[in-house]
């Protein structure tokens, strides 16, 4: 077809209008949805290096819905929190723990808050916690992880189509049109072109603006290529009822992710595991491409320390973004607080900082008296205490091995036409809460 005639015919296709609040995810390059690697320091890393939209972590309705929002008035960050439950021991006293941090200035217009769920009225709920703060809602229906498909939520929402369908249709009457945002959907591709298309074409019709395919089934495994010979079909269905569609699945870099827009006629490029290894790749070859590891750790660090993370959190990130066999890498796993931290790393213009941060966290104090008396302080206790509510929820707290990206990894040739056997994904896999994080080292969480 002729240029003009395409033209022509995109000019005559509908689209789903964008709400006032909401944001478009045609022509984007955008950070995906990463329980653990995707908290505001990360974002706000990928935005820095060029990530045009950002997807928070999947945070379960539940883990939302109560929350109370505060503005921390230090950095001017919004924070949802709530006390933990403590496992019904009230004799333990805690402080109240952040779900979600956002930061309303420099995310504004480019956030997008996701949902684990497996119930309408919940999401409703939870979705209106969040919804005055962010650019649009967006629900998982792609996690593997029995965690989530046990619940009914994630992957197992592919197989519960008319719960999907009014999970979706309730947010984008409960929450999208009051609060004007879009409401979108992450899905993974099925066995076949004809179950994935029947499936989407419910979905295209609930009023949603977006939807992400992560192209891979549900029991592939994270280092198998993707398979993007659904693509076109699916970006097809999206257009045809006005959505945008937005391909998922080893995007590497936005230039290949731009590449990848053309090809397969879809609208925006998503990005999980190469951000994670180094969030420069969101940066065009002709602005400079990948940074050196360590101008972008110090960037993620500065982040970490100015949006108050978690140190625990930070530091997982910290495995992932240095190379494993550097000797920063071993320093800065040692690290008990942030002014070790940057010490260790020779970040000597972020150790003031990190100082004052250290003493709002009382993170100095908390290793110079120990744990409590008669509170055992185990790795098992002081990782807990470091993962927030919806992370261990959605299966956050396994530690994963680093160089898990295919793309970059060279995980064997790109698959196109063959669905694989399905993996053994419940042996080969053990429910990751149950995993103590020293014994979890190999295993994977993606969704
Ligand atoms: C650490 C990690 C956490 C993830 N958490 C989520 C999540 O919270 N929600 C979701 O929809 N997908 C999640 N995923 C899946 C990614 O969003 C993405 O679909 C998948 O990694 C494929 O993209 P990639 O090939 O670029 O890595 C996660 C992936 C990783 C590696």
């Amino acid at each position: 077809m002729s240029s003009v005639a395409e033209s022509a015919t995109a000019a005559a296709l509908p689209r789903v209008p964008i709400p006032a609040n909401g944001v478009d995810y045609r022509g984007k390059i955008v950070l995906a949805p990463m329980v653990r690697s995707g908290e505001l320091p990360s974002r706000l890393l990928a935005l820095k290096y060029g990530a045009d939209l950002v997807w928070g972590p999947e945070t379960i309705d539940r883990a939302i819905i109560g929350c109370e929002r505060h503005v921390n008035p230090r950095n001017g960050c919004i924070e949802f929190s709530r006390m933990p439950s403590n496992g019904g021991r009230p004799d333990i006293v805690s402080k109240e723990s952040v779900i979600y941090r956002l930061d309303p200035v420099r995310e504004k217009g480019r956030l997008v808050f996701q949902m684990g769920t497996a119930n309408p009225e919940l999401a409703v709920q939870a979705a209106k916690v969040v919804a005055a703060d962010v650019s649009g809602i967006d629900v998982n229906s792609g996690c593997p992880k029995p965690f989530s498909t046990s619940g009914g939520m994630g992957a197992a929402l592919l197989r519960t189509p008319d719960k999907l369908v009014s999970i979706l249709e309730a947010l984008v009457h409960e929450v999208g049109e009051p609060f004007k945002i879009g409401i979108s959907v992450k899905i993974r591709i099925l066995e076949t072109p004809e179950v994935t298309e029947a499936l989407v074409s419910r979905l295209v019709r609930t009023g949603i603006t977006g939807l992400t395919v992560h192209c891979r089934t549900t029991p592939m495994r994270p280092r198998e290529r993707a398979i993007r010979h659904q693509l076109r079909m699916i970006a097809d269905v999206c257009h045809k009822a006005g959505v945008a569609c937005v391909m998922n699945g080893d995007v590497t870099s936005r230039d290949q992710g731009l590449a990848l827009m053309e090809e397969f006629g879809v609208d925006g490029a998503m990005i999980a595991t190469a951000a994670e290894t180094n969030s420069s790749c969101f940066r065009a070859e002709a602005d400079g491409g990948l940074a050196p590891w360590r101008d972008v750790v110090h960037e993620y660090l500065r982040f970490c320390i100015e949006s108050e993370n978690r140190l625990g959190n930070t530091k997982y990130l910290l495995n992932m973004l240095i190379p494993g066999k550097n000797q920063d890498f071993k320093e800065a796993k040692l690290s008990r607080t942030y002014t070790d931290a940057c010490r260790r790393l020779k970040f000597n213009d972020l150790v003031p900082l990190a100082i004052q941060l250290d003493e709002i966290l009382d993170l100095d104090r908390k290793w110079e008296l120990g744990p409590p008396e008669g509170h055992p302080r185990s790795k098992a206790v002081q990782n807990a205490m470091e993962n927030n509510e919806s992370a261990k929820a959605a299966g956050g707290e396994c530690t994963r091995s680093k160089a898990t990206s295919p793309v970059i990894h060279n995980g064997g040739p790109i698959r196109t036409s063959s669905i694989p056997a399905p993996a053994k994904t419940e042996t080969d896999q053990p429910a990751l809460a149950s995993i103590p994080a020293p014994m979890a080292q190999n295993t994977e969480v993606t969704a």
